[in-house]
């Protein structure tokens, strides 16, 4: 049975949860594929953590032991920021390494460059992780809506944030104990200013502009407000009146081509589909020129999710390119 090798850059929750899924799934990625799929290498920043991982695959905190194995066709990255993992992803295309990513930060500043750069040299690169966890928007806008226009996408995008929101008037927990929770549930970064901020929402309705309508708004002409300010009190209110907080993430394109973005919290009344999404999930409306309305709803984030959306990606590059992946 002909093997595909893959390496991991960050054994985090996402790493994990890739690292299992493969394993657990390998029969039937055999049976759908034709391939087994072998981890043979782990990049983190720290060696000398115990990690749970089989005798055989390579734990490393050098890139070049991954970018150097000729064996190597396939890498996921599940590490923080832009950079390193911008640099690498970038020399990894280079070396004809296919990429399947879940960095967000990174990937709505540089993506764009990335998938030039990829189609260039005849590389596939996967980022379904990215936007919405395990909800697969990106595949749903990128091939079974592009018979179609994408006008407006509004979502939830942020699980933290959801997930927050939704503590705080469930539970009536205040908000610095319910971030504490998103946090041991691996939903939240390992800094989580960004999920609070706005930012982490902002990042992934970039990556969604670029793939909807070919371009991003001026990133300061975009008002981004986080919920770090909201408090239970205010949640609760909101509830007991009828509407309920949600962190929202809107963009659309305007007639003359243009295109005006926000992401914040709002106040909505209990007959907007967003009202009733509760906890880690996201949602995501995408309105469109013949279509009319889709929502997809599913777990924003997390481990198994997140991963699924990774082996997703891999499963579908190894459908596209069988024929590289197995080195002369
Ligand atoms: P974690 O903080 O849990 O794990 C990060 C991992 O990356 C760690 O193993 C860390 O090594 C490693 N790492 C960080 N920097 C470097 C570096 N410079 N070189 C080598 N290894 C490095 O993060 P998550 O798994 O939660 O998230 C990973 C990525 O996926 C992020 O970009 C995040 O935004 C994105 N994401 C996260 C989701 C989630 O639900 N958590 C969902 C969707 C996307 P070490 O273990 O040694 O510290
Ligand atoms: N921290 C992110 C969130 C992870 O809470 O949505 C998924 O991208």
């Amino acid at each position: 049975m002909p093997s595909i090798k893959a390496a991991i850059i960050g054994f985090g929750t996402v790493g994990k949860g890739v690292y299992k899924i493969v394993d657990e799934k390998r029969e039937q990625i055999k049976k759908q594929t034709g391939y087994t799929v072998d981890i043979v290498a782990v990049l983190v920043r720290d060696i000398t953590k115990t990690r749970n991982i089989f005798p055989g695959t390579v734990l490393t905190d050098n890139i070049d032991d991954i970018l150097n194995n000729p064996e190597i066709t396939v890498i996921f990255e599940a590490i923080v920021d832009e950079e390193p993992a911008y640099t690498y992803l970038s020399q990894a295309i280079e070396k004809g390494i296919h990429i399947i990513t879940a960095n967000k930060k990174m990937f709505a500043k540089h993506g764009p460059a990335l998938l030039k750069h990829a189609e260039f040299r005849n590389i596939q690169v996967g980022y379904e992780a990215t936007t919405a966890g395990g909800v697969p928007i990106i595949r749903t806008i990128g091939n079974l809506l592009s018979g179609d226009r994408v006008k407006r996408i509004q979502g939830i995008l942020n699980g933290t944030s959801n997930f927050i929101l939704t503590d705080m008037r469930t539970e009536g927990v205040p908000f610095k104990t319910a971030l504490e929770d998103a946090q041991k549930l691996g939903f939240a970064e390992a800094d989580p200013t960004d999920d609070v901020s706005g930012t982490d929402a902002f990042c992934k309705l970039m990556i969604l502009s670029s793939l909807a309508f070919g371009s991003q708004p001026e990133w300061e002409k975009v008002s981004v407000v986080g919920i770090d300010h909201i408090q239970t009190d205010d949640v609760v209110e909101a509830s007991n009146a009828g509407y309920r907080y949600r962190h929202v993430a809107d963009i659309r394109q305007n007639d003359d081509g243009s295109l005006t973005a926000k992401v914040g919290p709002v106040l909505l009344e209990a007959n907007h589909p967003l009202y009733s999404i509760d906890g880690v999930d996201n949602a995501v409306i995408v309105e469109t020129e013949y279509l009319g309305a889709l929502t997809l709803i599913g777990p924003g984030a997390g481990m198994y999710p997140t991963g699924s959306a990774m082996v997703a990606d891999l499963l579908h590059i190894i459908r596209q390119q069988v024929t590289e992946l197995i080195p002369n």
